[in-house]
């Protein structure tokens, strides 16, 4: 159903101060953003989208390395209603990812409009209403605009931006540093020693594309971290872990993934991998760390091509001090330390996020606050986790959607200026 309360004509819109969404305004169009979009389209809700990027899956499409595979097998990662094509691989590149979202949104004519960012949105308790104000992005002139909606829907990513972690001395070193979200290939470091900061999947693969450009690379392991094969006998060991978690508790689950990994990988501890005293899938359950899913950097590790280092003490001009005294000499720092949600920069709301920007109820209650409020893409289980809380998002506004209309014939809304669906 096209949207049947639009009433504004696109092209002068942004010239207006203030517009009536029909439907709930979703921030982001990233894979969770189309899924709800998606699912609401399904439900014949109305919708607008807003990116503050000029392109759909920003994080896929300008923030990701040119190696990047999903890690997960494809049945985990395609979003509601459009299965990924037939001909994909197991393990669909990064290219092949984006080409899906783009045919996805295309499929449920989805129109994000580009280059929106939002900068606040806050519930008007006084018309029971949002109030989303963002700034145009694009082109010469910055236009703001605020959207009102009565339903509002959070969009913007466990991993919205990346963490810079100050430290001692880095301002001094003197040689290129960039965070993993600014990291494309190692061609450029061929030769080069570099330190890669952090071992996290990010850290994990960044070391390993170096090794594959002929650089030298030195990873940081400051604390511990589970490494678990991407696949036990042919099996991806995250769907034997799903599969597993059907019929046996958490701690067994674990403990067979431990004895599993430790059959196929070896002793990780010898490589200077320590292992946390939590079992992997409650790690990600309670604390939100994801495990490494081993694609060939533990080799790396074994032969001595990736380095493993312990913390940094400091950084001087061109060189790093670790805090078991050691002193490498490094060309450039990469730094692999992970992501963090925007949400309390720009949502004015403190009962149903956490100061963190992720929703204070677990999984799998984070994804509907109160008055309109909702999240989706919160719940640290990739993208399968985006796909169930856009199910239920959609579900549940358009309930409430086809009780109203059913009722009022629609008589309201005509008499305000209003979009949806760009
Ligand atoms: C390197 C990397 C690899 C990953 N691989 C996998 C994988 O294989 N499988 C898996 O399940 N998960 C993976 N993930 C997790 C990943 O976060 C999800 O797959 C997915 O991108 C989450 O989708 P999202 O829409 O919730 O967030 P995002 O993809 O981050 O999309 C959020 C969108 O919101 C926009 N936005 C943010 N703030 C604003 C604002 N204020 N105003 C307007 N727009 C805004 C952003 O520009 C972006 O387009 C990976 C993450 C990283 C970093
Ligand atoms: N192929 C894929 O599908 C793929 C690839 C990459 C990433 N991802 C996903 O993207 C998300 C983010 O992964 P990520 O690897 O970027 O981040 P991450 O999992 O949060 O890992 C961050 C790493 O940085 C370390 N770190 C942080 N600050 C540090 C400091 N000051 N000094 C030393 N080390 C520091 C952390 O160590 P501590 O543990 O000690 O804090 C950790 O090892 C995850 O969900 C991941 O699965 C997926």
């Amino acid at each position: 159903m096209e949207n049947m309360f639009r009433l504004a004509d696109h092209d002068d819109f942004s010239s207006r101060r203030s517009i009536w969404v029909n439907g709930p305004v979703i921030v982001g169009a990233g894979p969770s953003g189309l899924a709800t979009a998606a699912c609401l389209r399904d439900q014949g809700v109305p919708f607008a989208v807003l990116e503050k990027e000029d392109c759909i899956a920003s994080l896929w499409q300008k923030r990701t390395y040119d190696r990047l595979k999903l890690h997960l097998p494809k049945q985990f990662c395609q979003l509601p209603k459009l299965p990924f094509p037939e001909d994909f691989p197991e393990y669909p590149t990064k290219k092949q990812f984006v080409e899906y979202l783009e045919s996805y949104a295309k499929h449920f004519e989805i129109n994000p409009k580009f280059n929106e960012y939002v900068q606040s949105a806050r519930y008007d308790e006084t018309s029971g209403l949002w109030r989303v104000k963002t700034a145009s992005t694009g082109g010469s002139n910055r236009t703001e605009v605020e959207y009102i909606c009565r339903w509002l829907v959070v969009a913007t990513g466990e991993n919205a931006e990346g963490v810079m972690p100050e430290i001692e001395g880095l301002s001094e070193f003197g040689g290129e540093v960039m965070h993993a979200c600014s990291y494309k290939s190692g061609q450029k470091f061929s030769g080069k020693k570099v330190l890669v900061v952090g071992c996290g999947n990010s850290g994990m693969e960044v070391s390993l594309d170096l090794c594959n450009h002929n650089a030298f690379p030195s990873m940081v392991v400051r604390s511990s971290v589970h490494v678990l094969p991407r696949e036990i006998m042919g099996k991806s060991t995250f769907e034997l872990a799903v599969l597993l978690r059907k019929w046996l508790p958490l701690w067994l689950v674990d403990k067979l993934m431990l004895i599993l990994a430790w059959l196929v990988l070896g002793n990780t501890e010898k490589y200077g991998l320590k292992r946390p005293s939590t079992g992997p899938l409650t790690l990600k359950n309670t604390m939100g760390k994801t495990p490494v899913l081993d694609i060939g950097a533990l080799e790396k590790i074994r032969s001595g091509d990736i380095n493993v280092v312990p913390g940094i003490k400091r950084f001087s001009r061109g060189q790093v001090e670790l805090v078991n005294g050691e002193i490498l000499d490094i060309d450039a720092v990469v730094l692999a330390t992970g992501y963090r949600s925007n949400v309390p920069y720009w949502l004015q709301e403190g009962e149903f996020f956490s100061k963190n920007g992720f929703p204070k109820a677990p999984f799998p209650h984070g994804w509907k606050g109160n008055a309109g409020l909702y999240a989706v893409g919160f719940t640290r289980r990739g993208l399968s986790g985006a796909s169930s809380d856009a199910t239920r998002i959609a579900q549940d506004i358009g309930k409430v959607w086809k009780e109203e209309t059913k009722q009022t014939k629609r008589t309201t809304a005509c008499h305000r200026r209003c979009i949806s669906q760009f």
